[in-house]
Order: structure tokens, then C-alpha cells, then sequence
């Protein structure tokens, strides 16, 4: 019996515009976001340097909606705790960027956040196997991350079926997420090989009308 999973959506702040911020997070909660999604770039482990735990303290003062933090730095571990407490609800660090995962992921869970581990284009699902009933969340990368507006790289279906498949008898309640070139268009395939959390940039700031762009990321056909 296939279980119902999440629905979420989670619009990345990346797109937004920085100059009425408050505006469009207002935006995007009245129009049924259910996480909102921060992209912490360093200029090292990403070719791009977006912002610190300043703003996300800044995001949590306008929103109720929970905050999905992606840290793309390197040396995650020294920056976990300031961004807890600027209110970060999920913590995602990059599998790629820790050497003792294990721990990381255990310096999250013992502040309060819920641990996500992010995985890039090239770096495959099964080097997961070991910390997956660890963890809360992963984060599929469909782009190379460090830019919002990338297209979306196909290959990225297979690896969400892996993960949903190795999910099913390692940790059920595992949040599948996926990140960069979401569409409309894209959106219900992606759901279909069960990925529960789709996190939008572009698609959701840069459309004319941002709720029916939230509501064309929910459909599932
Ligand atoms: C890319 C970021 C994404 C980005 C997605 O490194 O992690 O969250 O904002 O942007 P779009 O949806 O435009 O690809
Ligand atoms: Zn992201």
C-alpha cells in the first residue's frame, strides 16, 4: 500500500527581491508555502557568496513559516549553531562538505533543528546508505548549486527514485526534497518518483503572479 507523502513547497528566497523582502515573504505565506527556503553560499564551496545568519534572523521576524536553511560553505559545522539560533528550523549541510557526517548531523539534532544532507549532481545516493535513518531530509541537487535559474538535469528523476526506493526500508519517514530548475512543467514527474518537497526559485519570484505559481508547484498532474 503506497503511503500518502508531503506536498511541500518551499520557495527559495535566492529570486526574491532583497529591497522589499518582508513584502514577498508575506507574499508567499498568504499564498500557501509551507517552508521557506534560505541559500547560504561562501564564495569557497560555491562559486557565489549570498548571506549569513543576519538575515535569516531577519527572515524568521516576517514569516511563521519554517526555515529551511542550505548551508553551501564549507566547514558547516563552525556556522551550525549561529544559524539555529537566528531560527532555522531545518538545517541542510552538503554530504560533500563533512568529513565526520555522522557527527554533524548529531550537532544539529542536539540544538533542535531538524538535519538535511544535500547532495550535489555528481555524488551518488548510495553514499547515504549508512547515515539515512539519521536523517530528517535530503536534498537532491537537480543543478550544480551556487546560481538560481540553472536548468533542471534530468538525471536527477533516477536519483529521486533511488533515494525514495532505499528510503522505504532504511527510514520512511525520510523528507525527499529536490532543488534547482523546478517548474510547473517539471514539478508532477518529479512528485511522481517521489520527491516531497520541491524547493523553487525563479519559478515562484520571477512569475507574474506569485500564488498561482505556488499552485502550479503543488499539482501532481
Ligand atoms: C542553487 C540553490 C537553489 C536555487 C534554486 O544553488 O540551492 O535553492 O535558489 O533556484 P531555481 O529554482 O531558480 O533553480
Ligand atoms: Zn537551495
Amino acid at each position: 500500500m503506497s503511503k500518502l507523502r508531503p506536498n511541500i513547497v518551499a520557495p527559495s528566497i535566492l529570486s526574491a527581491d532583497f529591497t522589499r523582502l518582508a513584502e514577498q515573504l508575506q507574499q508567499i505565506e498568504q499564498a500557501g508555502a509551507d517552508w521557506v527556503h534560505c541559500d547560504v553560499m561562501d564564495g569557497r564551496y560555491v562559486p557565489n557568496i549570498t548571506f549569513g545568519p543576519f538575515i535569516v534572523e531577519a527572515v524568521r521576524r516576517c514569516t511563521s513559516l519554517p526555515i529551511d536553511t542550505h548551508l553551501m560553505i564549507v566547514e558547516p559545522e563552525k556556522y551550525i549553531k549561529a544559524f539555529i539560533d537566528a531560527g532555522s528550523h531545518h538545517i541542510t549541510v552538503h554530504q560533500e562538505t563533512c568529513t565526520h557526517l555522522h557527527r554533524t548531523v548529531e550537532l544539529i539534532h542536539s540544538l533542535g533543528a531538524k538535519a538535511g544532507v544535500s547532495l550535489n549532481p555528481a555524488t551518488p545516493v548510495s553514499t547515504l546508505e549508512e547515515i539515512l535513518p539519521f536523517l530528517d531530509l535530503v536534498l537532491i541537487m537537480s543543478v550544480n548549486p551556487g546560481f538560481g535559474g540553472q536548468k533542471f538535469i534530468s538525471t536527477s528523476i533516477e536519483k529521486v527514485r533511488k533515494l525514495h526506493l532505499l528510503r522505504e526500508s532504511l527510514n520512511p519517514e525520510l523528507i525527499i526534497a529536490i532543488d534547482g530548475g523546478i517548474t510547473s512543467e517539471n514539478a508532477p514527474r518529479i512528485r511522481s518518483v517521489g520527491a516531497d518537497a520541491l524547493i523553487a526559485g525563479s519559478a515562484v519570484f520571477n512569475a507574474p503572479n506569485i500564488s498561482k505559481a505556488i499552485l502550479q508547484l503543488r499539482q501532481t498532474d
